[in-house]
């Protein structure tokens, strides 16, 4: 048996490494893992079991639930100022994580970069890599609030077709774009003729300071967007595997073929799912309100600690320096977890600019919070007095 070498070369995800020692320890408290704790609001669960009750247990279309594709449309209208057509500029995924990795295979020809910020999401490199791309670091730091900037981007040797990849709130750092600093940026990419893969999954409902800009709303940016957006995250729906894509229909039909080759169609009963979500906007808020108070309760406490944070403008996750403990944040990490029983993420799970730094994720019950700060508290004490 031969195993392919592209696969074989390929780190494992930093995030998981980590969280295997955590298995089978006792007492830890983790803010490690990017997951909702709250429930999927019941009316949303009890709407899919009275689906399957119904006899909805089969496949869909491959593009998924015309209702479902007709109220994703109806729903981004207003939100994108723009309309997709739900036969074929929307395609339902398992997650968005499924709609990245189609859209990375889709786009992929030969000498194609993927302009990749980090520190970010972990599937990004890896999908990018694996569909034939060439990924290529833009590296991200406090100084820019990890942000790109489009002088950094305008200077990034590119050519044209090459796919930039935008996540804002930004997974791990928060960072967040106005509608300025987006328009800049969207000047760059035209002049660059750049294809944008924006995933957006946090932008809805876990924006807290201003309001959050889609990017295919911009001047320009509908025909070299494609949006990625999902139900994991706002709605607590991880484990029904939901997220969509909507974008020009030469990409969409694209990825659509693989699809259909791969995943033959979403899950029905997260579709059924999905659709009570999209009336759900009263519960998503008040799952937004609980994450800005821990929000603002967690950088405090952490600046006072002494590991700076900036404050993070969305997303669920606190991503302080731990440079002042002069430990990496690998060997932090992994003393936190042995020392205290706290569990939180390396930055470098991130990418290279990780380093020095640590994610925590406030997706947990501000208790949980409390304790954790308190431990790492006592935990610096004892390694940095
Ligand atoms: C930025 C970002 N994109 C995509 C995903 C994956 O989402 P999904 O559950 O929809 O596959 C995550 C999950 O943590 C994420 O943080």
């Amino acid at each position: 048996m031969k195993i392919n070498k592209k696969v074989k070369d390929l780190s494992p995800s930093g995030i998981r490494a980590f969280f295997d020692l955590v298995i089978g320890m006792k007492d830890v408290i983790s803010l490690g893992v990017g997951e909702p704790d709250f429930d999927t609001p019941w009316r949303i669960s009890e709407s899919a079991i009275f689906s399957v009750e119904k006899g909805y247990t089969t496949y869909t279309s491959n593009k998924g639930l015309q209702e479902l594709r007709e109220q994703i449309s109806r729903y981004l209208k207003p939100r994108l100022k723009t309309s997709y057509d739900p036969n074929d500029e929307i395609l339902i995924t398992v997650g968005v994580s499924e709609a990245m990795d189609l859209a990375m295979r889709a786009l992929s020809v030969s000498d194609c970069k993927a302009l990749i910020h980090e520190p970010c999401y972990v599937s990004y490199y890896p999908t990018a890599y694996l569909a034939g791309l060439d990924p290529v670091y833009l590296a991200t730091t406090a100084q820019t609030a990890f942000k790109v900037t489009p002088k950094q981007l305008a200077e990034t040797k590119t050519s044209s077709g090459d796919i930039f990849l935008l996540n804002y709130p930004c997974n791990p750092t928060g960072a967040s774009y106005n509608r300025d600093e987006l328009v800049e940026l969207a000047r760059v990419i035209e002049k660059k003729d750049l294809f944008v893969i924006s995933d957006e999954i946090y932008g809805d409902y876990m924006t807290y300071d201003g309001d959050h800009v889609p990017f295919p709303s911009l001047p320009g940016m509908r025909q070299r967007t494609l949006y990625l957006n999902g139900f994991s995250k706002a709605y607590a729906m991880t484990g029904w595997r939901i997220g969509y894509a909507a974008g020009p229909r030469e990409v969409i039909a694209a990825m659509t073929k693989i699809h259909q080759y791969t995943i033959l169609c979403a899950p029905i009963m997260g579709q059924m799912a999905a659709l009570e979500a999209l009336r759900c906007d009263k519960e998503a808020k008040s799952m937004r309100a609980e994450y800005n108070r821990r929000r603002k309760y967690i950088v405090t406490e952490l600046n006072k600690l002494g590991l700076d944070c900036l404050m993070p403008q969305g997303a669920f996750y606190a991503f302080a320096s731990i440079q002042s403990t002069g430990m990496d944040s690998v060997e932090f990490a992994h003393k936190l977890l042995e020392e205290e029983k706290v569990a939180v993420v390396p930055g470098t799970a991130f990418g290279p600019s990780g380093a020095g730094y640590i994610r925590m994720s406030y997706a947990t019950g501000i208790s949980d919070i409390k304790e954790a700060l308190s431990r790492i508290g006592k935990f610096l004490k004892k390694h940095c007095a």
